[in-house]
């Protein structure tokens, strides 16, 4: 059997050839397809405006610039996530507070959020950013309501969930990042994700100011919009009204993202039947896994189970070439947040989940095959 890694591309040959139509065009980078695949990905997730950027963190960089964090801001989101959901607020000069995480669905304990708020003086926190973690998407419509309540913004770290959703109280799909709850929300191309650009990243948003204010950052702060310039020396001119960055994705990524997301939708279907095999599978065991309500549509970027003894069972599967990693290693407990002074021992549902997790392989290309020698050797560890 050869190595089953935890996530893994799907590479096609109408990809390749998506690609080598760009590297043969004009552009390879700020041409057309970068703005094709904004356009097709606001409609796959029903956004009014899409950013596409070079990666998920520089996009979650300008959603916290544009939301105005800066020294002084204070910001929530949950331990169980990558580094980069918390590292956005730093970069503004913020700083981060933890809300710990539900253990049954392993996002951010709204309850918490809630208590965090109501004890804290008015106007303490500016926003929240939750994350649709595993692809499990956060109850955006509730914490829309808490963040109105408390005047807070919502960045929503979507990274995990594209094509997820929820089913609202008129029995309405809403798809993460359309725009209707979240004022912004980001997604990773990182070849492990849903949609694989090499690197690349795509905010959505249905505000139209904070939608041109993105454009502008991503470009060095730089417009050339007419209703905007301060003076006007002809076609060549341009302003700078603002330091922003160059955080562009390339049209040679871009070219792979809008093949790729031709398939986004068959993916999460064929990665929910994978999740429905193991989830039959473990029944019954001692492994527990995550029960996912009917009203809640599971993107399932990562599968991931508790089991006792999480190293041995991660050793064992390395012996069997079967890669499983962990998500994640607490973001408070990471040195350069313990040096702010966070202790794991706040977050005790955080604590306990890291001790026990293990996401095992999760990709459309799995086979049937594959999946069950994962599930033998999982089933065998357990007894
Ligand atoms: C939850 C989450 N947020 C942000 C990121 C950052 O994404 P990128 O690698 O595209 O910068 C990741 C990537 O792993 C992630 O999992």
């Amino acid at each position: 059997m050869k190595a089953i890694p935890y996530g893994r591309q799907d590479i096609t040959v109408a990809d390749i050839e998506a690609v080598t139509r760009v590297l043969q065009s004009d552009y390879l980078t700020t041409g057309p397809t970068i703005k094709e695949f904004e356009d097709k990905f606001a409609q796959y997730v029903g956004a009014k405006h899409a950013v596409a950027i070079a990666n998920a963190t520089v996009g979650l960089h300008l959603c916290t610039m544009v939301m105005g964090v800066k020294p002084g801001s204070k910001v929530i989101t949950t331990p169980i996530t990558f580094a980069a959901s918390a590292n956005c607020v730093r970069y503004c000069g913020g700083e981060v507070d933890f809300a710990d995480i539900d253990p049954s669905n392993l996002l951010i304990d709204l309850d918490q959020v809630e208590k965090m708020l109501e004890a804290a003086p008015a106007g303490t926190y500016e926003g929240i950013i939750p994350v649709d973690f595993a692809g499990f998407p956060v109850d955006i419509m509730r914490l829309r309501d808490i963040a109105d309540h408390h005047g807070l913004w919502i960045i929503e770290d979507a990274c995990h969930a594209p094509g997820g959703y929820l089913i609202d109280g008129e029995g309405t799909k809403q798809l993460c990042g359309n725009g209707a709850f979240a004022d912004l929300s980001v997604f990773s191309f990182h070849p492990v994700k849903h949609i694989a650009c090499g690197e690349g990243g795509m905010i959505t948003t249905n505000d139209t100011a904070l939608y041109r204010r993105l454009m502008r950052l991503r470009t060095h702060g730089i417009t050339k919009e007419v209703d905007i310039l301060e003076e006007n020396h002809g076609g060549w001119y341009y302003e700078m009204h603002e330091l922003g960055y160059n955080y562009r994705i390339t049209d040679i990524q871009a070219a792979l993202g809008v093949s790729q997301l031709d398939r986004a939708r068959a993916g999460v279907v064929r990665r929910r039947a994978i999740a429905e095999r193991y989830d039959l599978a473990f029944a019954d065991t001692a492994v527990t896994t995550i029960n996912v309500p009917e009203k809640v549509g599971h993107a399932f970027h990562l599968y991931v189970i508790q089991v006792v003894d999480r190293k041995q069972l991660y050793d064992r599967l390395r012996e069997h070439k079967i890669y499983a990693q962990i998500h994640y290693i607490p973001v408070p407990s990471l040195p350069y947040y313990k040096r702010q002074g966070f202790k794991i021992e706040d977050y005790p549902n955080a604590s306990n989940y890291y001790e026990h997790c293990i996401s095992l392989p999760m990709y459309p290309s799995l086979t049937d095959e594959e999946q069950d020698f994962v599930i033998d050797q999982v089933k065998s560890f357990v007894g």
